[in-house]
């Protein structure tokens, strides 16, 4: 498992570059920012528990995740640039999930729950990345295809890596406590904070979007599932994998598929 560090030059990419349709765009433009403050905090729900991992073989993919990570929260920063650029409130959603949601309530989960919990919560958004990056490398997906130029191909780079290290948080929760409710309580919390934030998020930049027009934003949201519609069936699979007592990520063969994806850019190794 390699961290790679690539640049992608997104001046060409246009404002609605998600299926050219404003509220898809919007909703990956909301990842773009819960995505690397999350990925942040995935990395300090992992450090308290580096030590637990038992052998070494798990400590050596701990680190790869963290540098994976890191190098996902400094390359979708950049990304903020551009959406600075079209004039969108970037700065001021990613100020409002970093100060006001996770430096607030990081704090007081873990004080209620346990660090152990915390861990659990970023094993499941793991499995929901992963989920996502299965989903995007699917044959014939067209989620891969309405994405646009150098966006579609940093997302691809992201995606591969979320697969090649989706078993690494869950094989940790697994050494420092292999217990199903926890792992499953984990996946209710996932589950309601990422829907809620995602288009909480979309919310955000369709209100700072000067320039969508209400005519437009009706459009596209009557035609948002022309774009993203295949992502409900995959994930409601996906989650009901998660909830099998015996379920394990590698279950599901996809590195391959991330193999590819990063054969393609160039990335490979
Ligand atoms: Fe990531
Ligand atoms: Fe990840």
């Amino acid at each position: 498992m390699k961290v790679r560090k690539p640049s992608f030059d997104l001046s060409a990419v246009s404002r609605y570059n998600f299926g050219d349709n404003a509220v898809a765009t919007h909703l990956l433009n909301s990842f773009h920012v819960i995505v690397p403050i999350g990925e942040l905090y995935f990395i300090r729900s992992v450090r308290p528990f580096l030590k637990e991992a038992k052998s070494n073989e798990l400590k050596s993919r701990l680190k790869s995740f963290i540098g994976q990570e890191s190098v996902h929260d400094q390359v979708h920063r950049q990304v903020w640039n551009k959406l600075r650029d079209q004039g969108l409130p970037v700065d001021s959603f990613a100020r409002f999930f970093s100060d006001v949601v996770i430096k607030h309530s990081e704090s007081l989960y873990n004080r209620i729950f346990g660090a152990k919990a915390s861990l659990s919560a970023t094993v499941a958004f793991e499995h929901y990345t992963a989920a996502l990056a299965d989903t995007l490398f699917t044959p014939g997906s067209r989620l891969r295809a309405s994405m646009e130029g150098a966006m579609g191909d940093l997302w691809s780079w992201h995606a591969a890596e979320e697969l090649e290290h989706k078993s690494v948080a869950f094989d940790l929760l697994k050494d420092v406590d292999d217990n199903y409710l926890l792992r499953s309580a984990g996946m209710a919390v996932a589950t309601s904070l990422l829907t809620f934030f995602t288009f909480f998020g979309a919310a955000w930049f369709i209100a700072g979007d000067k320039e969508l027009s209400l005519e437009r934003l009706s459009r596209d949201l009557w035609n948002l599932n022309s774009v993203i519609g295949e992502v409900w069936p995959s994930l409601a699979n996906h989650i009901a994998d998660y909830l099998r007592p015996d379920f394990h990520p590698d279950q599901k063969e996809n590195y391959s598929l991330a193999a590819a994806a990063l054969a393609e850019l160039k990335l490979a190794g």
